[in-house]
């Protein structure tokens, strides 16, 4: 889960980063109001899940209030990378004499933890990386030792912090790899990280992602920051729900169970729409084993309510879960959803208990349910009921 920058910031306070305080709001009249608390000049910043914000005029200097609330307001109608801004947070503005980068990450390639650190920071790192690659320092870190006084000075001396602030950085670095580490996080990223003209050294921005596959010992954490999901938000819902489900940009909706069959079920899907006006795969969801009447219908809800979505292919090999017994879920499903199924449905069932689910769907002879017995003979009835609804 990738978090906010005010998100991130909490997690350096807590863990001995140096950072301003501020206050995460969603309207300008809230913004000013922090400004009037915090007394003093303020940046107001867009929270979005993107880098590059302050190249997209998404962080603003404001030296008055009535500027923060002013600013807020241009800055919450942005849409930032197809973001749209729904919060700011409004924090002290930082005089700055130098702006550094220092990073920490799981580098898969290598099988170990890599930690990036500059002298050059500000610009976007990947700029960096590619015109100045012998600026950006890289230095392997061992999961069991981790990060120490000696490991963090090895990363300050290889990127040539200069002496005023070694000290400082060699700190920091430690108290990041406790995020790393405490937060389980796969990426812990500061840019800049900044020398003021009084020689202090602070982080400013913070990005954090941190591993879902952790989220169980994190749960408190992951709730907090976990996103308010927006109607639109398929894959969010779908997550929601425990699916297994990925949005893709064609108009047949696909459900099946196991991720292999999901797949070649995309590939026919694909190949038969080719002759149907081009139709193509809407979306990725395995059901998994137990094809609940319930799961079925959470399955059919998400990708019913995708706008795209002309006709629905369902794919099912009866193994665990018996053909009969999935041949009940998708009648009940259709029976939970009423009138919100309102799509024509491809039906191929095979494996255990094959011809008891036939019978099963055939007395129930839902109008919208066409049962065809291959794979690719019901590849192409979907493709062609999509592609003769457009
Ligand atoms: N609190 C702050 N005080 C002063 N300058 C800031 C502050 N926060 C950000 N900046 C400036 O704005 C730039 C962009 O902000 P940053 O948080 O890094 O967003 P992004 O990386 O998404 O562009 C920084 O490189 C820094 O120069
Ligand atoms: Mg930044």
């Amino acid at each position: 889960m990738d978090l906010m920058e005010y998100q991130a910031k909490e997690l350096f306070a807590k863990h001995g980063v140096p950072v301003f305080a501020g206050e995460t709001v969603d309207n300008a009249a809230d913004a000013r109001a922090a400004a009037e608390r915090i007394g003093k000049p303020v940046m107001v910043k867009a929270q979005v899940k993107a880098g590059g914000r302050g190249k997209a005029g998404g962080v603003k200097f404001c030296p008055t209030a009535e500027e923060a609330e002013a600013r807020a307001a241009d800055i919450l109608k942005l849409v930032i990378k197809d973001l749209p801004v729904h919060k700011v947070l409004v924090t002290e503005a930082s005089d700055i004499d130098k702006e550094y980068y220092v990073s920490f990450l799981l580098d898969r390639a290598n099988r170990t933890y890599l930690a990036m650190a500059s002298v050059e920071g500000g610009m976007e790192i990947e700029e960096l990386a590619v015109e100045r690659p012998e600026a950006l320092a890289r230095v392997a870190v061992d999961a069991v030792k981790g990060v120490d006084q000696a490991k963090a000075e090895e990363i300050a001396d290889a990127a040539g912090f200069p002496a005023d602030v070694r000290d400082q950085v060699v700190t920091v670095l430690q108290k990041l790899w406790d995020v790393f580490v405490n937060e389980e996080a796969t990426l812990v990223e500061v840019n800049p990280l900044v020398r003021t003209p009084d020689g202090t050294v602070l982080a400013l921005d913070g990005k954090v992602t941190l591993d879902g596959n952790a989220e169980f010992r994190h749960k408190d954490v992951f709730d907090t920051y976990a996103d308010v999901v927006a109607d639109d938000d398929l894959e969010g819902r779908a997550k929601a729900k425990d699916l297994n489900y990925v949005k893709l940009d064609g108009q047949v909706g696909i459900i099946g169970n196991g991720a292999g069959l999901v797949m070649s079920t995309l590939d026919v899907v694909a190949y038969a729409g080719e002759k149907h006006g081009g139709v193509k795969p809407a979306n990725f969801l395995d059901i998994g084993g137990g094809a609940s009447a319930q799961v079925m219908a959470d399955g059919l809800e998400i990708i019913l309510s995708d706008k795209d979505v002309r006709s629905v292919f369902v794919n099912v090999f009866g193994g665990i879960t018996s053909c009969d017994a999935v041949a009940n879920g998708i009648v009940q499903a259709l029976q939970m959803l009423g009138a919100a199924a309102s799509k024509p449905l491809v039906v191929r069932l095979d494996g255990n208990n094959v011809e008891e689910g036939h019978r099963i769907l055939a007395e129930a002879a839902h109008p919208l349910v066409t049962v065809v017995d291959t794979m690719d003979g019901a590849a192409d009835k979907a493709a062609e009921l999509a592609g003769s609804a457009a």
